[in-house]
């Protein structure tokens, strides 16, 4: 029986997508190949690589705005380095926003290409909250923030205006909601919580911000060199290309990010109502602030976590262990993840209220 996935990444992806890259994998386009044993340059894959490129900037709204789209490897960690390679000049200054792990992740790679500003950081309250009210240097050559917190549970609801280019890692929010993405001058994700399986990144960035430094970047990690070679300057990552393309595709069937985002805050709405109801439970997010993908919450009473354990694993939910840095319990909501999948968590917890 498939399990109610709610694992924090790599994640659930939509059926539809594991059958038809299974099937790929098998025989790719009824060419009597596995997508796995063609060349990256040849016709079918070029295809593949070109539309998901297009599709990624058709769902942000962001075709013929002067951004390119690439799918490169290494993770959405190496655009922790790319990001200041690129944009950090030799003598300057960046700015960045600490909102959790991934955030400190990125300012520690950041430090090693200049002064680094951290603008507001949440670290002493475990990152239980975005800090707001911050000032962002004029003169940094960029500000950094991430949009999601994937361990914490922490999601930014409005993005500051800048004057500068605006970074953002939505490894583990992207295509889940509307924003104006022109805001952003570039925007990075790892395929495996919203959009693939791991093995690739995403990013989109606008073409007019590169070329401003003096430093020189070594070739795999100048973005520029990637998308003059419209990201095949090395044999891409063939498979979770695909997958992810795929995934996109079956996004846009249904309606794209506007239809998603109802879906997601419908999910987000169903949880975390259980979650304030039940007295058996409390929410680890500050409010104003929860995640619609990722829900951290724990028990009240530690001393129910062998009977909740036991029953939610019966209810066959997967995945539901929060990280070690906040415990308890960590429901991710991606797009994959159906409704009726968070009706049955909910159910376990009214369950759990009523057996004890
Ligand atoms: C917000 C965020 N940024 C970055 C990363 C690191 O991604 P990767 O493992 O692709 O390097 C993660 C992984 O969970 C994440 O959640």
């Amino acid at each position: 029986m498939k399990k109610h996935n709610y694992s924090a990444g790599p994640c659930i992806l939509p059926q539809e997508v594991f059958e038809k890259s299974a099937q790929a994998i098998l025989n790719f386009n009824d060419s009597g190949l596995s997508l796995l044993e063609i060349s990256h340059r040849s016709k079918d894959f070029v295809a593949v690589m070109n539309e998901a490129r297009a599709i990624v900037l058709e769902l942000l709204g962001l075709e013929g705005k002067g951004y390119s789209a690439l799918f490169l490897a290494g993770g959405a960690s190496l655009e922790f380095v790319m990001a200041p390679y690129n944009l950090m000049k030799e003598g300057g200054k960046a700015a960045y926003l600490d909102t959790g792990t991934w955030a400190a992740a990125a300012i520690k790679e950041a430090k090693l290409f200049g002064e680094t500003v951290v603008v507001a950081s949440s670290k002493e309250e475990n990152y239980n909250h975005i800090p707001k009210g911050y000032t962002i240097p004029a003169d940094a050559d960029y500000f950094h923030c991430t949009s999601n917190n994937t361990i914490f549970g922490t999601q930014m609801k409005e993005f500051p205006s800048v004057d500068i280019p605006l970074v953002c890692d939505m490894s583990s929010d992207i295509f889940s909601r509307e924003l104006d993405f022109s805001k952003f001058d570039l925007i990075y994700a790892g395929a495996q919580k919203n959009m693939g399986p791991a093995g690739t990144t995403l990013i989109v960035v606008k073409e007019e911000i590169l070329g401003k430094n003096d430093r020189i970047i070594p070739s795999m990690l100048d973005y520029a060199k990637h998308i003059k070679a419209e990201s095949m300057y090395n044999t891409p990552p063939v498979f979770p290309v695909y997958a992810s393309l795929l995934t996109l595709q079956w996004l846009k069937n249904l309606g794209g990010i506007a239809a998603i985002e109802k879906i997601n805050n419908a999910k987000a709405a169903l949880l975390y109502g259980e979650i304030d109801r039940n007295p058996l439970f409390k929410g680890a997010a500050a409010v104003e602030d929860r995640s619609n993908m990722n829900a951290t919450f724990l028990l009240n009473d530690e001393a129910h976590a062998a009977t909740f354990d036991a029953m939610w694993k019966a209810a066959g939910i997967s995945g539901l262990p929060g990280h070690r840095s906040v415990g308890g319990y960590r429901a991710s909501m991606y797009n994959a993840l159906p409704l009726e999948s968070v009706q049955v968590l909910v159910d376990v917890m009214q369950a759990l209220e009523k057996a004890i």
